[in-house]
């Protein structure tokens, strides 16, 4: 949500701000600005609305220059797209601010500023910032202790970049709720919300601490916690992809991530399983300990990584005999829950920022929770800084905002989790066979699947004109028929339910007519003839159905109901093979309708506010 790089360097820094702001693009996509100083102290302002392109082709035009700067591509939160409302904020033309975040007192800070004699000229909660941070340097602070006193006034969340134009040797950064990490240079350092800004400048990083403020220079990088005490924090070596940003030659980001499914779900699942079942210590050490003293497991994650979890519920209860809830984190974090003894508590997350999971596992380590894992796919991140356990993902770094093989080996890591459990908890010989055996089968069987591609292409063509459609599945398959329905409202804007197809007739099958498509998962599973009557009702009231089936299922097509084959798979990855031709549909319905598929409207990745 939102994107922030900023660089003291000697050279021009101008290319490397724009580069990463270009990277973090797919964070948030409405407006976009850059402030550079440069020594002699002259600060320049550039901000355009739209997408980077456009703030790029503005910095050409001026010829920007500047040794020390901020950039910043913007996701509104409050105040409307506007130039006015994009960052840099300024205060008195000597303080520049970029932030993601929410301020939450915002309007009471505002008041007090007014006040004092403050002039604003944005509608923006940053904007406060600038004037607080400006009313404590003419109090005569360096701009470090002026922007530690300022912090103690904001409530809410922030990743924050400030510059003062009277000293352009150093920025000052302030985290609290929003990740910041520091790029560490050759005679120059740098700053991004997302290590992927600064790959094409540095691989060595330090992941700031919540309530971190932190002085960075040419040749300097001074942290301070909360309390205001120095504080060392650890430098990691990146080895996330340098060209993880490339598209290598797809039309979009997210047709390579369908793409490279089977790929990162091979590399999910190298040195994890043989053929005798999980290796040593595949969820870390320690992690055994843990797992056999489990009884209960508590999920908790947002949008595509909930639906992971709701699938996973199938696998635990009926392979791993464990109990299971799964909630939505921003509900889970609102009301009062019960917890069962000796949960595990469970967050899942493509980013490991996104707000709401990351506060509903801080609360869940208040509320007593034996121990926590997170399945996760950015390493450092908050949710695997602050969890006891993590599982990374290896999907590699994924740019299309509508999540697709983040999704496919979150579901990989849960059906190694199953096995993990499941040996604690009398799983059968049988079932921990039958999910190794699928499990090695998988990368194959997504090759296979995303073969199916061009029947897919012209299925598409018939819902470009469509405003409404239903996904129905049943079992496992129902989380995926809620997945079906995300990844198409998401990047072609048509309005998509999923309904657990058992549920048709407690109310939807009211819904359908000849403009309403429904789409079906059909594997051959052991509810195949149930979902068949489920089918039936719908055609017996005029509904047009595309059913996505295995070829032994024996659907027979005809004018009201299309089938597509899904090449045959066993049982416990079925859900992982129906997730493709469901993220192909969306994708071909985006391009039919011409819409922004990578940054469809409204949205933006990691979603680090709540
Ligand atoms: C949908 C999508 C979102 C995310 C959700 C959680 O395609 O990408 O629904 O799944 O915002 O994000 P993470 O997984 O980063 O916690």
């Amino acid at each position: 949500m939102c994107g922030i790089v900023g660089a003291v360097a000697e050279r021009n820094v101008v290319e490397i701000l724009l580069e990463g702001l270009k990277r973090l693009e797919y964070r948030g996509y409405d407006s976009a600005g850059v402030a550079l100083l440069q020594a002699s102290g002259e600060l320049t302002r550039i901000r355009r609305t739209g997408k980077v392109q456009e703030l790029a082709d503005a910095v050409a035009q001026h010829d920007a220059l500047g040794s020390t700067g901020i950039a910043h591509t913007r996701w509104a939160t409050h105040g409307g797209v506007t130039e006015a409302n994009a960052h840099p904020h300024f205060s008195s033309e000597r303080v520049a601010v970029v932030h993601n975040g929410i301020i939450e007192n915002y309007v009471s800070l505002k008041a007090n500023l007014i006040e004092k004699g403050y002039t604003f000229t944005s509608d923006t909660d940053t904007e406060t910032i600038a004037h607080t941070v400006h009313e404590e340097l003419v109090s005569g602070k360096t701009l470090l202790s002026a922007v530690q006193s300022a912090v103690k006034t904001f409530h809410g969340a922030y990743g924050t970049v400030i510059m003062d134009k009277n000293d352009p040797s150093r920025v000052v950064v302030a985290r609290s709720g929003s990740p910041l990490v520091i790029g560490l240079g050759l005679g120059e350092n740098f700053i991004a919300s997302d290590q992927m800004a600064l790959l094409p400048v540095t691989r060595r990083f330090i992941f700031l601490e919540e309530g971190d403020v932190a002085e960075i220079t040419r040749r300097d990088v001074k942290i301070f916690d909360k309390d205001g005490a120095p504080v060392e924090r650890e430098v990691i070596e990146s080895n996330v992809e340098h060209d993880a940003g490339d598209k290598a030659g797809y039309r979009h980001y997210m047709l390579k991530e369908i793409h490279e499914q089977p790929t990162v779900v091979r590399n999910a699942l190298q040195h994890r399983i043989d053929d005798n079942g999980l290796t040593k210590d595949v969820f870390g050490e320690g992690a055994d300990a843990i797992f056999s003293k489990v009884k209960h497991v508590q999920i908790i994650a947002c949008g595509t990584s909930y639906h992971a979890g709701m699938t996973a519920r199938y696998w635990l209860e009926q392979y791993a005999n464990v109990s299971c809830n799964v909630e939505i984190a921003s509900e889970f974090r609102y009301r009062k829950s019960v917890v069962h003894p000796n949960s595990l508590l469970i967050t899942i997350s493509q980013s490991g920022e996104t707000a709401d999971t990351l506060a509903a596992l801080r609360l869940a380590k208040e509320l007593g929770y034996m121990s926590s894992l997170t399945i996760c796919n950015v390493p450092g991140s908050s949710l695997v800084r602050e969890s006891d356990l993590a599982f990374m993902t290896k999907a590699g770094a994924e740019i299309g905002v509508a999540s697709t093989k983040a999704f496919t080996t979150q579901l990989t890591a849960f059906l190694m989790l199953t096995l993990a459990l499941g040996k604690e908890n009398g799983m059968t010989e049988a079932d921990s066979k039958s999910i190794v055996s699928a499990l090695h089968s998988l990368p194959a069987k997504l090759e296979e699947t995303l073969a199916i591609t061009s029947g897919i292409e012209d299925l598409a063509e018939e819902f470009a004109d469509k405003h409404h459609s239903l996904f129905l599945g049943r079992g496992d398959q129902y989380p995926i028929a809620m997945e079906g329905a995300l990844k198409l409202k998401e990047i072609s804007y048509i309005h998509a339910e999923a309904y657990a197809s058992g549920e048709l007739k407690h109310g939807p099958l009211a819904l359908i007519d000849d403009e309403m498509p429904v789409i079906v998962v059909a594997p051959n599973n052991e509810l195949l003839e149930k979902l068949k009557s489920n089918v039936e009702e719908v055609r017996a009231r005029g509904g047009i159905m595309y059913v996505f089936a295995d070829k032994d299922a024996a659907f027979a097509g005809d004018d009201t109901m299309r089938v597509i084959d899904v090449p045959h798979c066993e049982a416990p990855i079925a859900p992982i093979i129906y997730t493709l031709p469901l993220q192909l549909l969306s994708y071909y319905v985006a391009l039919i309708k011409g819409t922004d598929v990578d940054q469809p409207r409204n949205l933006a990745k990691s979603v680090t506010v709540e």
